[in-house]
């Protein structure tokens, strides 16, 4: 693609309006939404009146005058609507490792008999490390991790598995799951499925009810824009709603937690989830960012995400000092989601040029410059920027300054 066809992909880009609906620091090219998401104008003004006018002036009365007590289901409604499922499945609370905790002790009550929880060997850390905590409290012979390389899931897939849970978007490589074949393939089996939606939410299009999926959890701060530590969300199928008991009790999934009942009467349906009180003002900005979703389709978003990274793989490969960045994420755009991960043995430092020059990447250990796409924000000629100044950067050498070697605490 040629620089003038770039341009002209951007005038007739259908999401072009959007870019206008944030706030973006001029100067700069964010490849990595798929970290932490922009700032929505919409969340800027929200959290404005939070924090000066509920909180400042209307102070406890906000809980029932400004809706705090329904945000967890308010934004989880809106979320339902970006991931196929219909309503009062989904709530957003927490983080994804303790709703994960959460719902991998609800698949082993629901599945007695079963005691393996089947992952992959490079999901996301956390996610192992949830279920090897949940491993250690209940013993082995309650829980027991099992996790094994993508190529193997499909021949573990045996009645002894209760639960198969995995990352549908790997964060490194962005190779993406069959979700909807997975999970029939792990239902003839009769185990449970558990989705990680953290890299999947907001950029691609999700059936979660038609696919049958049994539970998941997803981020609020990567491609939903929710804000640094935006609160996660959980998702249960109805169908599974008066069988289980969530472990993590807390008076906020109580049935009825303003009679200050020392008896425990959980509340039904999704709402059990919920444990403590509600982070409010991170919710609050995460609900208002939401909205940026209403007037736009998945399928735009997805078709915009796959044609960024795809430009981006082409203008790599066509510049001679960018022949040493091995491309590490699925070639066909329809395998990966919304990012592309390059090894090549200084990524680290090439990151941290890249970002001095204004285009924000990522590091993921040992060795992957990772550049996320989310299409809301971006144009096409940012990308053919972006790897200009890439190609610059590798060129030049000017990685090799000693200030782009030390590591910082957050990569
Ligand atoms: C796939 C995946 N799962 C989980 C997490 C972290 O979840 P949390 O910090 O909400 O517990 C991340 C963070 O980047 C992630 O990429």
């Amino acid at each position: 693609m040629n620089f003038q066809q770039i341009k002209d992909k951007d005038s007739s880009d259908r999401l072009a309006h959007k870019r206008d609906e944030f706030h973006l620091p001029s100067g700069r090219i964010y490849l990595n939404g798929n970290s932490l998401g922009p700032l929505p104008r919409s969340a800027k003004l929200r959290a404005r009146e939070i924090v000066e006018r509920q909180w400042g002036e209307d102070l406890v009365a906000s809980w029932n005058t400004h809706g705090w007590i329904d945000l967890p289901f308010t934004a989880g409604e809106k979320i339902a609507a970006l991931i196929g499922a219909g309503p009062e499945q989904v709530l957003c609370c927490d983080s994804i490792s303790i709703n994960l905790f959460k719902l991998l002790a609800v698949c082993l009550q629901l599945q007695t008999g079963r005691r393996v929880v089947l992952s992959q060997e490079d999901n996301f850390p956390t996610d192992l490390y949830a279920a090897h905590g949940l491993q250690q409290l209940l013993g082995e012979n309650r829980c027991e991790l099992k996790a094994v390389g993508a190529d193997q899931l499909q021949q573990c897939l045996t009645e002894e598995v209760a639960v198969l849970f995995l990352t549908h978007v790997n964060f490194r490589s962005g190779k993406l799951h069959d979700m909807q074949g997975l999970t029939r393939q792990a239902h003839e089996q009769g185990i449970l499925v558990v989705w990680d939606l953290a890299h999947s939410a907001g950029v691609l299009p999700l059936e979660l009810d038609a696919w049958g999926v049994d539970f998941a959890v997803g981020c609020g701060y990567k491609f939903l824009n929710g804000g640094p530590g935006a609160p996660a969300f959980i998702y249960a199928n109805r169908k599974h709603h008066d069988n289980f008991e969530q472990p993590l009790r807390g008076w906020m999934g109580h049935a009825s937690p303003f009679d200050f009942d020392p008896g425990w009467e959980p509340a039904g349906g999704i709402a059990q989830f919920l444990t403590g009180t509600p982070s409010i003002l991170s919710l609050a900005t995460l609900d208002a960012a939401l909205d940026v979703f209403d007037d736009i389709a998945l399928g735009d978003v997805r078709q915009k995400s796959t044609e960024l990274s795809s430009l981006f793989l082409a203008l790599v490969e066509s510049r001679a000092e960018l022949q040493d960045l091995v491309l590490e994420s699925p070639r066909d755009a329809a395998q990966r989601g919304s990012q592309l991960a390059f090894s090549h043995p200084q990524s680290y430092a090439i990151c941290r040029a890249l970002n001095a020059e204004g285009v924000i990447a990522d590091f993921r250990s040992p060795d992957l410059l990772r550049v996320g796409f989310s299409p809301l924000i971006l144009t096409y000629e940012d990308i053919w920027r972006s790897v200009e100044i890439l190609a610059k950067v590798v060129g030049e050498e000017s990685y090799k300054a000693g200030e782009f070697n030390r590591r910082l605490k957050v990569t």
